[in-house]
C-alpha cells in the first residue's frame, strides 16, 4: 500500500513539473509573439513622443459631405500640386460626389479593444522570390497602391486586396471585394471619379486616363485634400513637393489601423529599383517626391516599432 501511494506521488510530481516546463514554454514564446507584433503593444516614451509630433488624430483622414469644406489655404496649396486645369465650385462638387458615393464617417470606429492588422504593400521588385502572399493575406485590410496586380504574383504578393489607392492616371479595374481609394491631386480627380460612374466622358487630366473602370460605387472613399497637406506637414516636414503615393499609403495605414505592416517598400538586396511586375528601373529621387526623406520616416516607424517593416529578397 505505502510504496503505492509513493509512486502516485512520484507520478503527480512528475506531471506538474511537465505541466510548468509546457506552460513556462508557451508563455515565453507568446512573450516573445507580443514584442514582435505591434498591435496595441506598448510603446517606449521617446519613440511615443516622435509620433506625437507627427501623427494628429484629429487629422480629416477621408471626405464626407460634413467634413469636405477646404480652407483657403489648403485649397490653394492642394490645387496648385498638378495645376488648376479646371474650375469648379468645391462646394457644389463635393454635394456631387456624396449624392453617388458611401457618405459616411468612415472608420472612426478607433477604441482600445479594436486590433485591426494591415498590410500595406508597396510595389517594389524586392517582393520577388519573398513567399510573403500567405503573410500578407492573413491581415484584415490589405492596401496596395496604383497598378500592382496580384494575379500570377500571388505567391509573393498575396491574393486579397480590400483598398487600392489610385488616382485616375494609375487607375486600373477592381473587383468587388476592394475599395476604391481616391487619392486626389487636383479638382479635376474628383469630376474624372463622378465621371467614371456616370457619364464616362473624361478621358484626359496632363495624359489620357481611362474614362471608364471596373470597381464598386458603393465601395468607394476618397482621401481628403488636408490629410495630403498633413502628411505633407507634419509627416515631411514640407519637403519636396507633395508626398508620394507609397509614402500616404503608410500613414493612411497609421490613422485606420491598429497594426501596420509594411511590404514591398525599398530596394531589392542587390540594391536594384524596380516594381515587381515590369523591368524597367524606377527614379528614387527627383520627380515631385522627396524619396530620400521620405525613406528616412519610414525606417524611423521601423526602428521605434510603430509599424513592421518586411525587407523582402
Ligand atoms: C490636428 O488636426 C485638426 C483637424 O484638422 C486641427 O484642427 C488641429 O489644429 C491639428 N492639430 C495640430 C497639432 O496640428
Ligand atoms: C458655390 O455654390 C453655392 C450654392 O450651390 C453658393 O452658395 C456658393 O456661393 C458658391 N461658391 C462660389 C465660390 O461660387
Ligand atoms: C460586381 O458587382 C456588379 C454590380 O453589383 C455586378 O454587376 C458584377 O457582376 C459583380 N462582379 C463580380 C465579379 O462579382
Amino acid at each position: 500500500m505505502i510504496s503505492q501511494s509513493k509512486i502516485i506521488l512520484q507520478i503527480i510530481v512528475i506531471a506538474s513539473v511537465a505541466l510548468s516546463i509546457f506552460l513556462y514554454y508557451q508563455l515565453s514564446i507568446r512573450g516573445f509573439l507580443d514584442d514582435w507584433c505591434s498591435c496595441k503593444c506598448e510603446m517606449d516614451s521617446e519613440a511615443n513622443l516622435w509620433l506625437s509630433e507627427r501623427y494628429n488624430r484629429s487629422a480629416r483622414v477621408l471626405m464626407n459631405s460634413k467634413n469636405g469644406a477646404v480652407d483657403l489655404e489648403t485649397f490653394n496649396w492642394w490645387t496648385s500640386l498638378q495645376g488648376a486645369s479646371t474650375v469648379a465650385n468645391f462646394t457644389d462638387l463635393v454635394e456631387d460626389l456624396f449624392s453617388l458615393f458611401p457618405d459616411k464617417d468612415h472608420y472612426s470606429d478607433s477604441s482600445s479593444s479594436r486590433c485591426r492588422r494591415c498590410a500595406v504593400v508597396g510595389n517594389s521588385g524586392n517582393l520577388l522570390g519573398s513567399r510573403y502572399g500567405a503573410l500578407i493575406d492573413s491581415n484584415d485590410f490589405v492596401i496596395r497602391m496604383n497598378e500592382g496586380p496580384t494575379a500570377g504574383f500571388e505567391r509573393d504578393v498575396g491574393s486579397m486586396t480590400t483598398h487600392r489607392l489610385i488616382y485616375p492616371e494609375s487607375a486600373m479595374d477592381m473587383d468587388n471585394n476592394t475599395h476604391l481609394v481616391l487619392l486626389p491631386f487636383k479638382i479635376l480627380d474628383l469630376q474624372w471619379l463622378i465621371s467614371v460612374f456616370t457619364t464616362k466622358h473624361i478621358d484626359q487630366t496632363y495624359m489620357y486616363v481611362k474614362p471608364s473602370i471596373k470597381a464598386d460605387k458603393n465601395k468607394v472613399l476618397i482621401v481628403h485634400p488636408a490629410f495630403i497637406k498633413y502628411v505633407y506637414e507634419s509627416w515631411l516636414q514640407r519637403q519636396g513637393k507633395y508626398p508620394s503615393t507609397g509614402f500616404i499609403s503608410i500613414v493612411f495605414a497609421l490613422h485606420i489601423c491598429d497594426e501596420v505592416n509594411v511590404f514591398g517598400f525599398g530596394a531589392t538586396s542587390d540594391n536594384a529599383w524596380h516594381h515587381y511586375f515590369e523591368d524597367f528601373v524606377i527614379g528614387v529621387n527627383g520627380g515631385p517626391h522627396a524619396g530620400d526623406f521620405e525613406r528616412s520616416v519610414i525606417t524611423e516607424l521601423h526602428q521605434k516599432q510603430i509599424i513592421m517593416m518586411f525587407k523582402g529578397w
